[in-house]
């Protein structure tokens, strides 16, 4: 089973680059500069903004573009196009169930209504507390034992719906735990 690997933003925490939302933004048009020269870099800067602020909200988006010397318009159509960029925050963690036919036939749909109970949200949203963000999938390899979910990189197999709030309050016990 692989390690979690979650979606928490990296921030630096030290004096010079501070967390609060100006000197994220300010340290983001730096890092674009510093990739102004080099031709095709949008995404590979993209990403780090995304990894320093959490998520790609316009703000974001115009400090790409005043970084890098492009048109707003530009960053934003890249940012529409690739499904791994959100302009919306995401969880800490991402949930998800998957709805491919193996799983949906055998409770998949149980599992997003017993899910969207637990965690008072919707498919796609985040919860208030931002550890989840949840979606569906259409299969995530893993449909000889399904019903399947995973929960960033780790995989459920065979999930039973009485057991989810048991498989979240892990994810809530192991941020305590966190230095
Ligand atoms: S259909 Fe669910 S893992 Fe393939």
């Amino acid at each position: 089973m692989t390690e979690i690997a979650g979606n928490d933003p990296v921030r630096c925490k030290c004096a010079c680059c501070g967390t609060d939302e100006k000197a994220l933004l300010k340290q983001i048009r730096t890092i674009a500069e510093s990739y102004r020269e080099r031709e095709g870099s949008l995404i590979q800067v993209l990403h780090m903004a995304q990894g320093i602020y959490g998520y790609l909200p316009l703000e974001v988006q115009r400090a790409v573009a005043d970084g890098l010397g492009i048109p707003l318009s530009e960053v934003s159509g890249v940012v529409s196009f690739y499904s791994f960029f959100s302009t919306q925050p995401r969880g800490k963690h991402t949930i998800r169930v998957c709805l491919g036919t193996a799983c949906y036939v055998r409770g998949g749909k149980q599992i997003v209504e017993r899910l969207c109970e637990l965690l008072h949200v919707n498919v796609g949203d985040t919860t208030a507390d931002r550890m989840f963000t949840f979606e569906v999938a259409r299969c995530i390899g893993a449909c000889g034992l399904a019903p399947a979910m995973a929960i960033d990189n780790r995989v459920y197999k065979q999930v039973n719906p009485d057991r989810l709030e048991h498989i979240l309050a892990r994810y809530y016990q192991e941020g305590e735990e966190r230095p």
